[in-house]
């Protein structure tokens, strides 16, 4: 047995020849920069999303940094995202020598709480990044009427939730990244909607900020060799858009097979007393990009040596708090601010989530867990 986290290669073979003739068709046709599969990914994405703009970039991190650019911070103005998240979304923060301000997450969904943000708030601060992690949204209601009420901007990282639907207390659904001012993905190929190798996209509805971050992704240009601001270089090669043109119209499958594994290994562990099974939010659907379980007075070391004993791939998302990573030590955060965080990072182990996952594989792998138990 040898099962991976990630099965991109069985995921590959199910669309191998449209895949394969499409790449060699920009090949053949040499459109690799701003080729026409650029323009039509940017039009049917925007139509998935139901959001007015879609500004595709060179990956996730990029798209981070430039909408913090397109927004015009200041050095030293404060943004607030989680403590418990990939590293990108902070570390641009930190990049653009704006400051990070991490706090503490929800301990049974791993999501940044409004509570925090709105504690943390203090007349620096400028924007917030509630970060979707491992598929489920943040509290959108609550964190849009924070941003209302101090003036600040809201950039969702919908890095790990695309396609996620969250549905508000007002009675609307939106997907996550569409809610705030701008959104912004990964297509890192392990992703939701990843394509094969490295790219990003921007969301927004607003058509000012869609000019702005057009204008950053373009070394700050709208016609060619004038530049109106600083900005970068980050696109989306054609090549990479041919493939998402392929995969975006099976998201909703791949969502609902990763939704479904999840429902087998819930139903699994249910009675077993050393796990806690990932706990849905009531307002947002969950795609599921990590099934990440909490473990209880469980040796997670020995229990990951004993799956890979069986063949079992088991990864831990994250093992150290942003607050505690060496890239922050200059910052001095106050350590005490994160229990929940400090808590997780100790007892939290992802199991094998793909869209490729059958029964018998997903029997052998929650029996293999449960076996480590007896
Ligand atoms: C939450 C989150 N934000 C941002 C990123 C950055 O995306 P990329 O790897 O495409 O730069 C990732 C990627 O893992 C992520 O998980």
């Amino acid at each position: 047995m040898n099962i991976p986290m990630v099965d991109l290669k069985s995921q590959y073979l199910k669309i191998k020849s449209e895949v394969d003739e499409k790449i060699m068709k920009v090949i053949s046709n040499t459109e690799f920069i701003n080729g026409t599969d650029v323009k039509e990914f940017k039009a049917e994405l925007a139509a998935y999303l139901n959001v007015k703009h879609v500004i595709p970039c060179g990956n996730g991190t990029d798209a981070l940094q430039i909408a913090m650019m397109a927004l015009g911070l200041n050095p030293g103005d404060e943004v607030i995202s989680s403590d418990f998240t990939f590293i990108a979304t902070v570390e641009t923060i930190a990049l653009l020598k704006l400051v990070p301000v991490m706090v503490d997450v929800d301990p049974e969904t791993f999501i940044i709480t409004p509570e925090a943000i709105e504690k943390a708030i203090t007349p620096k601060t400028k924007a917030i990044i509630p970060v979707h992690l491992f598929g489920q949204c943040a509290d959108m209601d609550r964190i849009m009427e924070i941003a209302e009420k101090y003036n600040l901007y809201v950039i969702e990282d919908t890095a790990q939730a695309i396609g996620s639907d969250f549905t508000s207390e007002k009675g609307w659904t939106k997907k996550a990244g569409t809610i705030g001012h701008i959104g912004c993905t990964s297509f890192f190929p392990s992703k939701n909607l990843g394509c094969y190798g490295d790219d990003g996209a921007i969301f927004t509805n607003d058509d000012d900020l869609n000019e702005k971050i057009s204008s950053v992704v373009n070394h700050g240009m709208k016609v060619r060799y004038y530049h109106d601001r600083i900005g970068v270089n980050s696109r989306l090669d054609t090549i990479q858009a041919a493939v998402l043109r392929i995969k975006l119209p099976h998201l909703d499958e791949y969502n609902a097979a990763r939704r479904a594994a999840a429902d087998y290994y819930d139903r699994a562990f249910q009675n077993c007393d050393k796990i806690v099974t990932p706990v849905r939010f009531n307002k947002s659907t969950h795609t599921f990009h990590q099934y990440t379980l909490i473990l209880k007075d469980v040796d997670r070391a020995a229990l990951q040596e004993y799956l890979k004993e069986k063949g079992v791939s088991s990864a831990v998302y994250y093992p150290v708090a942003l607050h505690n990573q060496k890239a922050f030590q200059g910052y001095n955060f106050n350590t005490a601010n994160f229990p929940v965080t400090d808590k997780l990072c100790e007892t939290v182990l992802s199991l094998p989530m793909n869209t490729e996952l059958d029964n018998d594989t997903l029997k052998y792998i929650t029996d293999s867990v449960l076996e480590f138990f007896v």
